[in-house]
């Protein structure tokens, strides 16, 4: 059964720019869904249109069955979001925070009190109750802004870019409790783009650009498409390689890339001399060489030609990030 359901869901920014471009699919009831694309995919605003907090400029959209354009109020209350900014306040307690959020829900006080030792339990931040949330790591900020999203114990739990800028531990932790609110029947919607939290979480992923969903299948048939091992080359004269090479019968795809070459074949390791002698046939110098087994980023060049560059997105978020504390702290 469907959780979600979207038909051409688009969203067009101040007229002229679209974001989010007439995507189409659906999220099944228990399991963890991701949208995985770069900075600036359309991801977050995806989010935002199912989570009501956007309109929708075009087509439709249905959470637990409810129509997210007809019926917003009710869809509120379904659901549970984690933002992809900081939405904790840093001058309030964890308890003070949870206690805010319980308020903005309209829940019952005594409702309030309940769920907020219980769900300060799941998240292992009970020592951390009443200490201010500016002492935190991002780990356990993180960790109360999840709390937070479950209060109200929505059925949906939409968490835009989990882990962005923690530290690896700190991800694994997180990831452990995605994986254990969903063996507990919470569906999840995932945004990242970290490609290994995808593969790791998901058990399905749908891969976005450019406000379009570009591929969707579950991680392991997605790799599994690319059919073969990746070797990846780099030589002192490119493209004569590349015309030498693209017709040999051992390699399966050739795709030029920024300074080197990427190389599907069935066997890495077969293939790895065979380059070396086609190499010296032509009197070209291989400078280096690697073999791999395909990613997500690889079935992301696939369909998009280019890499997902994790690195440019969590500088600009740092900065992002940084100029708001700064911003709060001036306040
Ligand atoms: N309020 C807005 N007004 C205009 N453009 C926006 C707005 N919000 C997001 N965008 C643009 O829409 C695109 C998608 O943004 P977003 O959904 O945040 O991407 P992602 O979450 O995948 O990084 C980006 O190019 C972004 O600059
Ligand atoms: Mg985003």
């Amino acid at each position: 059964m469907a959780i979600v359901e979207t038909n051409n869901l688009t969203k067009v920014f101040g007229g002229k720019f679209t974001a989010v471009d007439h995507i189409s699919f659906e999220v099944e009831k228990g399991e963890i869904f991701g949208f995985l694309g770069p900075n600036g995919a359309g991801k977050t605003t995806t989010v935002h249109m199912l989570c009501t907090l956007t309109q929708i400029t075009e087509g439709e959209a249905r959470v637990a069955g409810i129509d997210v354009k007809k019926q917003p109020d009710e869809v509120r209350k379904k659901i549970g979001l984690v933002p992809q900014d900081i939405s904790v306040d840093d001058d309030l307690t964890a308890k003070e925070n949870m206690d805010l959020h319980g308020k903005l829900y309209h829940m019952p006080k005594n409702l309030i009190n309940k769920r907020i030792p219980e769900l300060l339990k799941v998240v292992e931040l009970t020592d951390w109750k009443d200490a201010l949330v500016k002492t935190f790591s991002g780990g356990m900020r993180r960790r109360l802004e999840i709390a937070e999203g479950l209060m109200h114990r929505p059925e949906i739990l939409f968490l835009d870019e989990p882990t962005m800028l923690l530290d690896p531990a700190s991800r694994v932790s997180i990831w452990e409790y995605v994986k254990s609110l969903n063996e507990q029947g919470i569906t999840i919607f995932m945004t990242t783009h970290y490609m290994d939290e995808a593969d790791k979480l998901c058990d399905r992923v749908a891969i976005i650009d450019y406000g379009k969903i570009v591929t969707i299948g579950n991680p392991e048939e997605l790799k599994g498409m690319l059919g073969g091992d990746i070797v990846t080359v780099h030589t002192n004269d490119r493209e004569k390689f590349l015309n030498h090479i693209k017709n040999l019968n051992f390699i399966t795809e050739v795709l030029p890339q920024e300074d080197g070459i990427r190389i599907t074949v069935d066997k890495g390791e077969t293939a790895i001399p065979k380059l070396f002698q086609e190499a010296n046939k032509v009197g070209i110098g291989i400078n280096n060489i690697s073999l791999s087994r395909p990613t997500l980023d690889d079935v992301f060049i696939k369909f998009t030609g280019k890499s997902l560059r994790e690195e440019k997105t969590d500088k600009i978020e740092l900065y992002k990030r940084t100029m708001l504390m700064q911003r709060r702290k001036h306040q």
